[in-house]
């Protein structure tokens, strides 16, 4: 069982800027339309369990972006929302809870997404594979993919990956 938090930050760790832009990702010239290793990274997992906020973000995109089941988090939606791949299923409460019931279903690699939410994981230390992809952009204000923990956590450096000299992908995992 392993939860990966996989995301794309700016210099300063903001995963998009205080409007929930994000068009900052997509600055770097792609002339060969990489993926960047996502299709490979969703091959490894069953689940993409998501906060509400980037859920509703994720509706705005022009293509629904994962080939996965989607748990969407959330204590204000009441029942579970509409996706463009069906329905997606609704949870809440305490992150290592909403693991063990998801695993109970079958999906034990978990693709953890949103900040607040990788962030209710962290403080439960529930992430063991941290993906981070840092873009040559310094925003200066935005939504943090970090926030205040309880304790240390440490993490082991295992690989980094450099697209088109500017986009630095680098892989952690969790050293316990
Ligand atoms: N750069 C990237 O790679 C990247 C990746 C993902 C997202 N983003 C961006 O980040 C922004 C969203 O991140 P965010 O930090 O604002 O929010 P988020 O984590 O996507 O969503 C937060 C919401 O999720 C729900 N939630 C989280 N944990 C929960 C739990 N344990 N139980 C029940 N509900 C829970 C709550 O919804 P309710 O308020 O409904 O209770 C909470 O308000 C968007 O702009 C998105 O586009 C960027």
């Amino acid at each position: 069982m392993t939860n990966f938090a996989y995301v794309a930050t700016s210099l300063d760790g903001f995963i998009a800027t205080p409007d929930d832009g994000l068009d900052w990702l997509s600055d770097v010239p792609n002339p060969d339309q990489s993926d960047f290793g996502f299709a490979e990274f969703m091959a490894t997992i069953d689940a993409v369990v998501m906060g509400r906020r980037t859920f509703e973000k994720v509706l705005t995109f022009e293509t629904w972006p994962y080939t996965k089941p989607v748990c969407v988090l959330s204590r204000t939606l009441r029942r579970p929302p509409d996706s463009p791949a069906g329905a997606v299923t609704l949870a809440r409460g305490a992150p290592r809870r909403i693991v063990a019931d998801l695993a109970r279903r079958g999906y034990e690699n978990l693709y953890v997404d949103g900040g607040r939410t990788i962030q209710g994981f962290l403080r439960e230390d529930l992430i063991d594979e941290l993906i981070i992809t840092r873009m040559p952009v310094v925003l200066g204000r935005g939504i943090p993919l970090f926030g205040p923990l309880e304790h240390v956590l440490r993490f082991e450096h295992r690989r980094t990956e450099v697209y088109h000299d500017a986009l630095v992908k680098s892989f952690y995992r969790r050293a316990r």
